[in-house]
């Protein structure tokens, strides 16, 4: 439950106008703070607990009502179904959906080991309460709570995460993750011999599949995936890598399954679906883990990244006051498992209450294909301005900048500190949100353009609004559109062309 409440004026009740100067759609080097002296008063309670806010706080009133909604344990809710399928597949595992959405920057950053100057970091990225509190971007957030309690070998733990993010039909700035971690204690062996037999054993009786697995890389790799000497032999590395594939190649083989089946219930099973389940490994970074992978499936013609993995950074199973355990953890996102399963066009119906929506899935039958209920026509406008001349570079996202589905965000080019405030996209895609609400699909990038005479530089969006619910007028697109656009003027100081 979420209360917004202020001892003086509401810092989202004032004028667009005045925002800018309280609020960040600056962009900072990370750990730094506005000069501003913004109200000190206000708090934002969430879950029945207070957080006074400061001049780090960036989460919108949008955000804070879609929090607690819990749709990954809502009986017969897609993300709920997709949750408990993955959950089967890890058998002894203990499963924790119940942990708060509110986290501190040292749980979901520093206790991972992630740098200061990460990028995820970024208030461009990233919901801040306050400056000492944020809204997990990640459920790796929970990680070293969770091994302190040292409750079991084996754990899940699936909630949702926000990012600020792109505005289109995969990307939602809520969403859900799961994380799985399984680690053996190497006190419950006599020598570390006996540890990898266990391992050994174990993956033994890991389900066999038929899947078409390429994994062309090493290991481990002294620069590109490096073992942890310090702690892993490289026969322990290879057994817990090798436990770690098998059981998520295993998890992958059941939802692709699933997915295949659903499609050939309804006739759509193709040619192209016939061919099969083919899977790559890739190597990855992620700071909590080394070496470490994606998992990439091959599903209609494409290769999707559906996980991030790795073997379980040794140091952060120290700071857990666990350092006798060894083992492996993944991340995955549940929506675009969920999208893929039952055929969900658009991310936004998670989110939907519409009974045409939730009475289309049961927990309790085969998994069937979504079927769309009506689709209400597209107001697609365009926005063209001048970036002010004094402005920093603008940021503008790249493919290869968006987040992975397992929500890892690997790179990212930030703009230097600056006092200027510098156009950052995810800026106009939460401006996009925060006025037309659910009623915006998509927003792309469209023309990118500087004179070659004044040097100025002018971009062009695509805002497409649709709504899920009903078809919105033209003089309802068009009023979100100019709303949209006067926020970007007011807020960059930009020139409507
Ligand atoms: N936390 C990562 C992200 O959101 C995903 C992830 C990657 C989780 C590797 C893990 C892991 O547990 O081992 O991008």
């Amino acid at each position: 439950m979420v209360v917004l409440s202020c001892t003086s004026r509401s810092f989202w009740a004032l004028p667009a106008g005045l925002r800018p100067l309280l609020r960040s759609t600056y962009c900072f080097a990370p750990n730094r703070r506005i000069s501003s002296g913004g109200p000190t008063t206000q708090s934002l309670t969430i879950d029945g607990e207070q957080y006074p806010s400061d001049s780090w706080t960036n989460v919108p009133p949008a955000i804070l009502a879609q929090y607690g909604r819990k749709l990954h344990v809502q009986p017969n809710h897609p993300l709920s179904i997709t949750r408990a399928l993955i959950e089967s597949r890890f058998p002894g595992f203990r499963n924790h959906n119940d942990l708060p959405g509110v986290v501190t920057v040292s749980q979901n950053f520093d206790s991972l080991g992630f740098t200061p100057d990460h990028p995820g970091r970024n208030r461009t990225d990233t919901y801040y309460i306050n400056k000492d509190t944020l809204l997990r971007t990640h459920t790796s957030a929970h990680e070293v709570d969770v091994f302190r309690q040292n409750a079991s070998n084996g754990y899940t733990i699936s909630a949702d995460v926000y990012r600020r993010d792109a505005v289109d039909r995969s990307h939602y700035p809520a969403f859900h993750q799961m994380e799985g971690a399984l680690t053996w204690d190497v006190n419950h062996f006599k020598t570390r011999q006996d540890l990898v037999k266990q391992i050994t054993e174990d993956f033994d009786k890991l389900p066999k599949h038929d899947l078409v697995v390429e994994d062309p890389n090493p290991t481990f790799h002294p620069e590109r995936n490096p073992l942890q000497e310090k702690h892993h032999s490289p026969e322990e590395a290879e057994i817990i890598a090798a436990h770690l594939k098998r059981s998520l190649e295993d998890m992958v083989v059941t939802i692709f399954k699933e997915a295949d089946k659903a499609l050939a219930a309804a006739g759509q099973g193709s040619q192209a679906e016939q061919e099969p389940l083919k899977v790559r490994w890739v190597e990855a970074f992620f700071p909590h883990t080394s070496p470490s992978w994606e998992l990439e499936v091959w599903w209609r013609g494409d290769w999707l990244e559906v996980l991030g993995c790795g073997i379980i950074d040794q140091p952060l199973l120290i700071r857990a006051d666990v350092p006798s355990r060894v083992g492996w953890a993944f991340g995955i996102g549940l929506e675009r498992i969920a999208m893929l399963l039952f055929g969900i066009p658009d991310i936004r119906l998670f989110w939907s209450k519409d009974s045409r929506f939730l009475g289309q899935f049961n927990e309790k039958l085969p998994i069937r294909r979504f079927q769309p209920f009506s689709k209400h026509p597209a107001a697609p406008r365009d926005v063209s301005f001048w970036l002010p001349q004094s402005s920093a570079p603008p940021v503008v996202n790249t493919p290869s900048s968006a987040p992975s589905p397992a929500g890892g965000q690997l790179t990212r080019n930030e703009p230097s500190a600056t006092s200027d405030p510098v156009f950052h996209e995810n800026d106009l895609m939460e401006i996009a949100r925060n006025t037309a609400g659910d009623n915006v699909e998509d927003v792309s990038l469209v023309d990118d353009f500087t004179h070659p005479k004044t040097g100025r530089r002018s971009l062009c969006y695509r805002i497409t609004y649709r709504s899920l619910e009903k078809t919105l007028t033209t003089e309802e697109a068009n009023a979100l559109h100019q709303r949209i656009s006067q926020e970007l003027v007011g807020k960059f100081g930009v020139e409507l062309r």
